[in-house]
């Protein structure tokens, strides 16, 4: 499935839907190259589960959590990773436990396309816009429109 989203207006309107639908387990795996719109609609997802304030990018940090949402999330950028085992090392499956990850580079974790929860979201430059390519594991074949 490909969405247009040509401006910040249409990614807000699509993190809604994403945010709509999120279940604990679930994985939104963010891929894209730099500049792409990871994080402003990881932003969009989060403000539409009702985060409000700062959502700091975590290029840095890695993982940021966000516990008092419903569902829980867990934000993190795996830019800095070597591959899987280090996500391991810093812990992911605690963060993960009863929580919707929201995963910028997920290949760099190793990926996360082989979970039935996951939603592969790549997003690509389309003029001043963005596009985003939406493939869905099996976990989100009845919440696809
Ligand atoms: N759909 C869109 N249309 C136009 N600009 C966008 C769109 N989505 C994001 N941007 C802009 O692109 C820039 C980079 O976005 P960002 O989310 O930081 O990218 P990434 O996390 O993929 O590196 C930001 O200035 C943001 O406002
Ligand atoms: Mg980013």
């Amino acid at each position: 499935m490909k969405v247009d989203l040509p401006d910040l207006a249409a990614m807000e309107a699509f993190g809604r839907r994403i945010a709509a639908r999120l279940r604990p387990g679930d994985v939104v795996a963010l891929s894209g190259g730099l500049g792409t719109g990871k994080t402003t609609l990881s932003r969009a997802i989060l403000a539409a589960l009702g985060h409000e304030g700062e959502v700091p990018s975590p290029t840095f940090t890695i993982v940021e959590t966000y516990d008092n949402l419903n569902p829980p999330v867990a934000h993190a950028d795996f830019y800095r990773l070597e591959d899987s085992s280090e996500a391991e090392q810093l812990g992911l499956d605690d963060y993960r436990e009863g929580a919707v990850l929201l995963a910028e580079w997920p290949d760099h974790a190793g990926g996360f396309a082989h979970e039935p929860a996951c939603l592969q979201i790549a997003l690509e430059i389309a003029g001043d816009g963005r596009l985003a390519v939406v493939e869905g594991g099996s976990a989100w074949l009845e919440r696809m429109p």
